[in-house]
């Protein structure tokens, strides 16, 4: 695939180590072995598609289109997941609703649906639901330290209750045939560090595959993600083990695989502050060194990535947008524009814009400054932990 990106960085590869190239969970094939992380308000479907595509957008104008359909291999992206879902609201809600919280397209496949929730008939009806409607994967969801989340017992509450879980892996995995896997964090907190056990009670339980992020509930996204656990639990159990926690570029990624062992590389906040971090990892792994983008690439992703929502959740564009797109459209600014040089100016900008098209608007004034002056932005990575973590609701 042509490149026209100018400023490749080259960086020393870590000795013998490589994101795998595929990964195997039950019947599913990730390639590579990568994995977009769950997160709440931000991986809907337009912006898994979004990522997915992300190679396409930056590879070359003329192929600049959704249309053109990506393979895994090309995005660097070998697997997607939703927000997480309440399997209480899934099971009581009716259908259409229903629909809204499980869109997805088929250029979304491997996509795994991940629930929240403590009653394990829930969760297995909830899980039967994600099944009929076509997801690959169903993922429990045991990392969640928001209150609201805890308080009914799910997400990360669970950590305390190993008995209860062992209920919830027996119903869910007697409800479904496709893969099931469960996504936590270390323990409650450091006195009750449960990640071993609990793998091995999944392995046990039949699941296929476990995520870890690397932190305890009550560490919050304070710190570093400890990812010695992870080596642990990666020696403890025959299944899948996906590392997660602080990877925000190529190096970090092979660093994580060459530290736990681990078999897949799983990125959260990176994502939405650089989209082409897969398309980097995957291009670090064959090649030992990754290109940076350009101007021109920030441009047209920010503005890929707004016409999408446009039209996504303003089906008639030609109406005034939704304050749903102009919202999203003004968090991920807030995100993708800290590595831009006079990104400040443009956030600002974006957050005085009143509707969806003004938005648009600013940005292209904005780049169309930027272009012609033809000075490179600040290419450097924007770092993730401009993420607010309190909005990490999700996980
Ligand atoms: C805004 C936001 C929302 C999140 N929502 C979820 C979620 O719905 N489910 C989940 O399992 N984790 C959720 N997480 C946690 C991430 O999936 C991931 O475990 C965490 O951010 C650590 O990975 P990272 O260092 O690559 O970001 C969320 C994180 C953020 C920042």
């Amino acid at each position: 695939m042509k490149k026209h990106w100018d400023n490749p960085q080259e960086h020393p590869m870590p000795e013998g180590t490589r994101v795998p190239a595929s990964l195997q969970i039950a019947n599913v094939t990730v390639a590579p072995a990568t994995v977009l992380a769950p997160m709440a308000g931000v991986t809907d479907t337009v912006f898994r598609r979004f990522i997915r595509n992300a190679s396409v957008f930056s590879a070359s104008p003329d192929h600049a289109s959704i249309e053109d359909q990506v393979s895994n291999q090309q995005s660097g992206c070998g697997l997607i997941m939703t927000e997480f879902t309440s399997a209480d609201g899934l099971a009581r809600m009716r259908e259409s609703k229903r629909k809204r919280y499980l869109t997805f397209y088929d250029d979304e496949h491997p996509i795994s649906a991940q629930l929240f929730g403590s009653n394990p008939q829930t969760l297995a009806e909830a899980a039967r639901i994600v099944e009929d409607t076509g997801f690959d994967m169903v993922d429990l969801n045991l990392g969640c330290p928001a209150k609201r989340v805890v308080s009914c017992n799910g997400g990360s509450g669970l950590l305390r209750d190993l008995p209860l879980i062992a209920t919830i892996f027996e119903s869910v995995r007697a409800a479904v045939t496709i893969p099931f896997t469960v996504k936590f964090r270390l323990g409650w907190n450091d006195n009750h560090i449960v990640c071993v056990p609990l793998a091995r009670l999944a392995e046990d339980s039949g699941l296929n595959a476990v995520a870890i992020h690397a932190r305890t509930r009550e560490q919050g996204y304070a710190g570093q993600a400890r990812w010695h656990h992870i080596a642990e639990v990666k020696a403890a159990v025959r299944i899948p083990v996906i590392g997660n926690g602080d990877v925000r570029t190529p190096e970090d990624a092979c660093a994580l695989i060459a530290k736990t062992d681990c078999d897949a590389v799983m990125i959260g906040r990176a994502a939405p502050a650089n989209p082409w971090i897969f398309k980097q990892i995957a291009e670090y792994t064959a090649t030992g060194r990754y290109d940076a983008p350009t101007d021109h690439d920030r441009y047209r992703m920010i503005r890929t990535y707004f016409e999408m929502l446009l039209t996504e959740l303003t089906p008639d564009t030609s109406r005034a947008p939704a304050a749903e797109a102009a919202g999203k459209m003004k968090q991920f600014a807030s995100w993708f524009t800290h590595g831009v040089r006079g990104g400040g100016a443009l956030r600002k900008s974006i957050y005085e814009a009143k509707t969806g098209a003004a938005i648009l608007e600013a940005v292209d004034h904005f780049f169309s400054r930027e272009l012609a002056d033809d000075e490179s932005l600040d290419s450097s990575l924007p770092d993730a932990q401009t993420f607010v973590p309190s909005l990490a609701a999700g996980e």
